[in-house]
């Protein structure tokens, strides 16, 4: 099938770009072209060279070998500021806008006055507006920064770009940070842009984007380009498949269950305040059932923190009862929790998940250092300890040369298994997961989702928290939505829309 873009021009192109750090071949070899008004992804796990190579062009990092062409050219970037004045504009993972200054102060700083004269507010107030309008940005020019959502202050980014009169726009991982409906709206800007001419580079790892907004898609492993698609070609099994590197299963396989009638947790009219004394969950009711998976889906900040540690005693309740099997564990402390079959992968894996200096027995040990048999007389018993993690790390396939290996050495995923094979093998009757997924690649997420799956099999309750949709609607038999502290709404997952669980998750009302 030949590509509508095989007649368009080529504006961008990379040829052999490498980009050596002092441990790391970030980019080996890397050959991509860009048409005019064009949609191109750039697919690839954390760490594959995407921001690597996307700096490269921006004129940030010097390759270490290898040529840009723009239009045919030779360019050398020295800094972003070439780039941008040969008409590329970048927006960033995190946004490098000042706060309190308004959106046309914020457009203005960035450009050279000389270049454009003497920079007169009211023009450019005018232009920020003519732009906005023109591709429906919805930017109110005098709006300071602080006073807009992080959806807007990317668009802002983007306009920034535009006013700059960029004709190739690159984002790096935009929706990282977005709802899905501000996604879907990112995405229409960017249909946009194309229409008009523009050219677009989008960096991101989920493969239902590529496959919503993008023409073509370059595939990163290792720094190198191991694919190319046109959109139209591809689905997202192939894209997984060479993004990973091996066969991926990607929906998880998951049977019908009927839950259990007794809950085994049960919150009734919880209140948790945060650290500054604001009530972060306010009037929280909920039950897991045995063998279910319920999913709080929310958007960050929305008491997902402050729940997950008020039920493992890291946080004090205010009002409100928890109920664990009968027995009213409210103001419990987290180590007897643990004493009762309840357990907890955390979504910060560094700070309550692992003792990073330690090694994976020890780490798997955590909790239970005072129990048989794990310490005999008054002496840890290594050769249990040792042995017991061995046939874990078998069992949950954590990549290590041995049981001794402190787990700071461990990639993410494979101390996300550690954590997660301490936690199932303990035979939990609550389970409490917290982004269980996140920052993992594809292969990781996948296995551990299946483990997840096998504890509700298991008669399990578990409760899901997380921030991406996809993985509550993957996992859960029932999805409660959390909104300021509060469950807004509870939907059937196989009888919903992510756009509708989105909206509520903003606020959204009957
Ligand atoms: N400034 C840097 N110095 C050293 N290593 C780096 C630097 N930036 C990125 N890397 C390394 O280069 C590799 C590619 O990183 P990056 O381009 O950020 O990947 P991606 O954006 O695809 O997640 C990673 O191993 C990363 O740790
Ligand atoms: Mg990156």
């Amino acid at each position: 099938m030949s590509a509508p873009q095989d007649t368009k021009q080529v504006i961008l192109e990379t040829k052999d770009i490498v980009k050596q750090f002092p441990r790391v071949l970030a980019n080996n070899d890397v050959n991509i072209t860009l048409h005019e008004g064009e949609i191109l992804s750039l697919l690839g796990e954390n760490g594959a060279g995407k921001s690597t190579l996307m700096n490269v062009l921006y004129g940030l990092y010097t390759p270490t070998s290898g040529k840009i062409l723009l239009n045919g050219q030779e360019v050398q970037f020295n800094s972003p500021k070439d780039a941008i004045d040969l008409g590329l504009g970048m927006v960033h993972q995190h946004f490098m806008l000042l706060d309190p200054f308004t959106v046309t102060e914020n457009i203005i700083l960035g450009s050279e006055p000389g270049k454009r004269g003497t920079i007169d507010y009211k023009q450019a107030r005018r232009e920020v507006k003519e732009i906005s309008e023109k591709y429906n940005l919805k930017i109110d020019p005098d709006a300071p920064i602080e006073t807009l959502s992080v959806g807007l202050q990317q668009r802002v980014e983007i306009l920034k770009a535009l006013y700059r009169r960029a004709k190739i726009l690159i984002l790096d991982e935009p929706t990282a940070v977005l709802t899905p409906q501000e996604v879907d709206e990112l995405f229409e800007v960017i249909r946009d842009l194309r229409n008009s001419g523009v050219s677009v580079i989008i960096i991101t790892h989920k493969l239902e984007e590529v496959m919503a907004i993008s023409d073509r898609v370059y595939i990163l492993r290792g720094g190198e380009v191991v694919g190319e698609r046109n959109t139209s070609d591809t689905d997202k099994t192939d894209l997984a498949n060479l993004m990973v590197g091996r066969e991926v299963v990607l929906t998880v396989e998951k049977e019908d269950k009927q839950a259990g009638d007794t809950p085994i947790l049960t919150i009734e009219d919880l209140r948790v305040l945060n650290l500054k004394n604001f009530p972060a969950i306010d009037g929280l009711s909920l039950d897991v059932k045995p063998g279910e998976i319920v999913g709080i889906a929310g958007v960050d900040g929305n008491g997902q923190t402050e729940l997950a540690e008020a039920l493992m005693g890291l946080l004090s309740v205010d009002s409100g009862k928890i109920t664990h099997l009968g027995d009213d564990i409210t103001h419990m402390g987290t180590k007897e929790l643990i004493g009762r079959s309840i357990s907890y992968v955390p979504s910060d894996r560094h700070r309550f998940g692992l003792i990073l200096p330690m090694t994976i027995g020890e780490n798997i040990m955590l909790g239970y250092h005072d129990r048989k048999p794990y310490v005999r007389g008054i002496q840890l018993n290594y050769k249990y300890i040792n042995s017991h993690a061995e046939e874990l790390v078998e069992a949950y396939d954590i990549r290590t040369p041995d049981v001794q290996n402190p787990a700071e050495k461990l990639s993410g995923g494979n101390q996300q298994k550690v954590i997660l094979a301490r936690e199932l093998s303990r035979e939990p009757t609550f389970l409490l997961v917290s982004q269980p997924t996140r920052g993992l690649d594809v292969g990781a997420i996948e296995y551990i989702h299946k483990q997840i799956l096998a504890m509700r099999d298991r008669n399990v309750a578990i409760l899901l928290i997380s921030l991406e949709l996809e993985e509550i609607f993957a996992l859960s038999d029932r999805i409660e939505v959390l909104y300021e502290g509060k469950i807004v709404k509870e939907f059937d997952p196989k009888k919903t829309s992510h756009k509708e669980v989105g909206y509520y998750m903003t606020g959204g009302k009957e």
